[in-house]
């Protein structure tokens, strides 16, 4: 169990925020997918989740995981060497980076719409807002996104634990079942609902017990929402073109890598080892992405070893749980200046590679000792043949 915070303090705030917003995410799910029974369920269960998201350490827990995470990922992105990357990471990236672009919507206009202007923002109205509009839509791809883009990241968490590989199955039938109970009660509770407003009576009555808002009022929440849908998307491309600029400062200066195993390569500078390798198309297996945490990237330095600046704490705690000998390092962690020469310790089909000959041969064996009580006393002296019919 403790592997899994196994990296730096940025993996693991990545981590922890992660868990803390997917908890959340599931809550808000199991809350819609409860319009299957009707409203009263709905709001019951939506009080009692409030009671916990809307106190001052629940909100201050949720927003500060939502921050964090959000600037985590941007920071990565601007510091990235490459943008080469397996094809599960580039879905989970792509499908982070457009959760809070439609998620700034959903937000304004329940809860800051709620705090400001005390609207009574029950699932009624939310549903009664969106239902059978563009938005609506927009919210149902959202939950799908931010739940694949959360599960992503929960399977590549885990994916080195034995109980989770011996559970995947069934905890992925969960994982489908979600969202999809999720979309049962928008779609029960978004007929009720458009069922009711459809006589301008009882419209007239919804409307006043939620306090819906005026038209001044959707004015402001537009307006509020298209200024942080801006500042979000300005930080997005300031966190592009730092990765850009970098890349071209990068580019001028390169260094040789000699890979054991494989060919030679000239990578820009500043990348870690990881992002040269897949930049020039060297397959390197990263169990975790480069998050320092599986060190299945981990490289045995055969030269360069002593110029390349020392493991943080974080890397030496990795690399000193695996046994990992002196000369190694992770590749996702480190950034050559130098040339050097590299084994891969892992092969990229998952299996662990043959050992350079300086390194012995690493396999996982059963080792069976049979011995018999004084048996060396008893053959010493004893020639080949006595030996074999004894
Ligand atoms: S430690 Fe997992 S990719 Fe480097």
């Amino acid at each position: 169990m403790r592997n899994l915070w196994r990296g730096t303090w940025a993996t693991r705030i990545r981590v922890a925020s992660g868990l803390v917003l997917m908890l959340y995410v599931l809550l808000h799910f199991i809350n819609i997918g409860l319009g299957v029974f009707g409203p009263v369920a709905m709001d019951a269960f939506q009080d009692a989740r409030h009671a916990l998201t809307r106190s001052l350490v629940g909100g201050l827990l949720i927003y500060g995981a939502l921050l964090a995470h959000g600037a985590l990922a941007l920071w990565r992105l601007a510091s990235r060497g490459t943008l080469r990357m397996p094809a599960w990471e580039a879905v989970q990236t792509v499908l982070g980076f457009l959760i809070p672009l439609a998620l700034v919507d959903h937000i304004v206009f329940t809860r800051i719409a709620h705090e400001v202007y005390d609207v009574n923002d029950s699932y009624g109205y939310l549903i009664g807002l969106i239902w059978g509009t563009a938005d609506g839509r927009m919210q149902n791809l959202l939950m799908l996104v931010v739940w694949i883009h959360g599960c992503i990241g929960m399977h590549f968490w885990l994916a080195g634990q034995t109980w989770w590989r011996r559970y995947m199955p069934a905890l992925s039938g969960f994982a489908a079942l979600v969202p999809g109970f999720a979309f049962v009660g928008y779609l029960a509770e978004g007929q009720r609902v458009a069922a009711v407003m459809a006589d301008p009576e009882a419209r007239a009555t919804l409307r006043e017990m939620w306090n819906w808002p005026t038209t001044e009022t959707f004015m402001t929440l537009l307006t509020t929402a298209s200024m942080i849908w801006w500042t979000v998307g300005g930080f997005l491309l300031l966190a592009a073109i730092a990765f850009l600029g970098r890349k071209a400062v990068l580019r001028r200066k390169s260094v040789r890598i000699s890979y054991i195993d494989g060919p030679e390569i000239n990578a820009a500078k500043g990348s870690t080892l990881l992002e040269m390798s897949r930049a020039n198309g060297m397959p390197h297996t990263s169990l975790c992405g480069g998050r320092g945490r599986c060190t299945t990237c981990r490289v045995i330095l055969e030269e360069g070893a002593d110029l390349i600046h020392p493991p943080s704490a974080a890397e030496a705690r990795s690399l000193r749980a695996v046994g990992a000998p002196p000369n190694a390092r992770l590749a996702c962690q480190i950034r050559p200046t130098n040339p050097m020469t590299v084994f891969r310790v892992f092969q990229p089909d998952g299996k662990r590679g043959r050992a350079h000959a300086s390194q012995g041969i690493e396999q996982e064996l059963a080792v069976l000792f049979l011995d018999i009580r004084g048996f060396t006393a008893r053959t010493t002296g004893q020639l080949p043949y006595d030996m074999v019919f004894l």
